[in-house]
């Protein structure tokens, strides 16, 4: 039997800069400062600037900073923000956790990411914003979400929780819209040792709300001038992140070498790959492709020791959560589509090149059975 590969294996990252990561907690350790604090506000500073936006507020992971991002925004009961229905599920959590109400919007057949084409029919006049996803580390069309967010008067808050480091016509994502949504969950491109998460702004009057709210809802200790949530940054986060940080043009470039071999390489017909339009360059989050039968695909992978999976098996408007809201199965087509037949292969900076060849062979090597 062929060595077994992981669809993710972090081990083989802590193994290499292990003495790198085990100082920085051990620097935390001695000033004990663990939650928010100098190494968390540090972090801050240092993702603002990689982003390239002016403030970065780090928070406890990413569906906190969406939750945040959708406070400052001023989202509330009775207003409506446009989610697309293909992506993870807590894209929508922040606006429900506000008591307001995610639209779930298709995806386009071929990008896979939220199509402008269909934001019009669904706005009414409680929709306040779009949420826009760039799923799997590929951009979404912010031209064309723009375009309808302008002609309505509605904010675009990007979900970066999958693209660190990609970029749309040149502009790194995370600057792009009013507000932008970071998760440092492990196996994102950029992760904590646990929990973590950021939102990005050049907002001043934004990035005091959410650093208010994320604190207990105090810009002075123990003088609480709103509802507040706990939602700040561990220190030994800030740190590791810090380290990972240096790391991430590294394995940019490593994800992006193998997405493109993957793209180029695999030719066989019963696979159909994510389109990347020419104005993105994206991160290879995960390397997501569809098959006419998924449950065949991952037998015969498994076979071969390969690790594959789904991202996502339902789509967010058919979750059992949204079932309120009344979506029927053929809302959503093409988000229906994807959950059925999508597979996500193996991809990690530190695969071996002969583990790619071997998907790579694999792949183009499956008939069906
Ligand atoms: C697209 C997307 N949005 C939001 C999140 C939520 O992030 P977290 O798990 O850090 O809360 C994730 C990751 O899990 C995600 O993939």
């Amino acid at each position: 039997m062929e060595k077994h590969i992981k669809r993710i294996d972090l081990t083989r990252d802590f193994a290499k800069h292990r003495e790198d990561y085990l100082a920085a907690i051990a620097e935390v350790c001695e000033v004990t400062a663990f939650s928010g604090g100098e190494f968390a506000d540090r972090f801050d500073a240092e993702f603002a600037e990689f982003v390239g936006s002016k403030y970065a507020c780090g928070v406890n992971n990413g569906t906190s900073a969406l939750h945040c991002a959708m406070m400052a925004l001023g989202v509330g009961p009775g207003d409506e923000v446009i989610v697309p229905a293909n992506t993870y599920i807590a894209t929508a959590w922040g606006v429900s956790y506000t008591g307001a109400t995610p639209v779930f919007v298709d995806c386009t057949s071929d990008t896979w990411q939220l199509d402008p084409a269909k934001i019009e029919e669904r706005i009414t006049e409680r929709t306040k914003g779009i949420i826009g996803v760039h799923l799997y580390g590929q951009p979404f069309d912010y031209s064309g979400v723009k375009e309808v967010a302008d002609k309505y008067g509605l904010f675009i808050v990007e979900d970066c929780a999958q693209a660190v480091g990609a970029t749309y016509e040149g502009r790194n994502v995370g600057t792009l819209g009013e507000l932008a949504c970071f998760s440092f969950y492990p196996g994102k491109n950029l992760y904590a040792f646990g929990e973590g998460g950021s939102v990005t702004c050049d907002n001043e009057a934004y990035f005091k709300h959410m650093t208010r709210l994320k604190n207990q809802g105090c810009d002075r200790r123990y003088y609480h001038d709103e509802i507040g949530y706990n939602y700040r940054l561990e220190g030994l986060q800030g740190a590791v992140l810090s380290v990972s940080l240096k790391l991430l043009p590294e394995w940019t470039a490593k994800r992006r070498a193998i997405g493109e071999r993957y793209h180029r390489e695999i030719t066989n017909p019963l696979i159909t790959h994510q389109v990347h339009p020419e104005n993105t360059d994206p991160v290879y989050h995960l390397f997501v492709i569809t098959v006419p039968d998924h449950d065949d695909f991952v037998r015969y992978m498994a076979e071969a020791n390969v690790e594959c999976n789904m991202h996502y098996p339902v789509p967010c408007h058919l979750q059992e959560a949204y079932k309120f809201l009344g979506y029927q199965p053929g809302d959503c087509p093409n988000a229906e589509y994807l959950a059925s037949h999508c597979v996500t292969l193996p991809l990690f900076p530190e695969m071996l090149d002969e583990e790619v060849d071997r998907v790579i062979a694999l792949c183009n090597a499956y008939t069906m059975r």
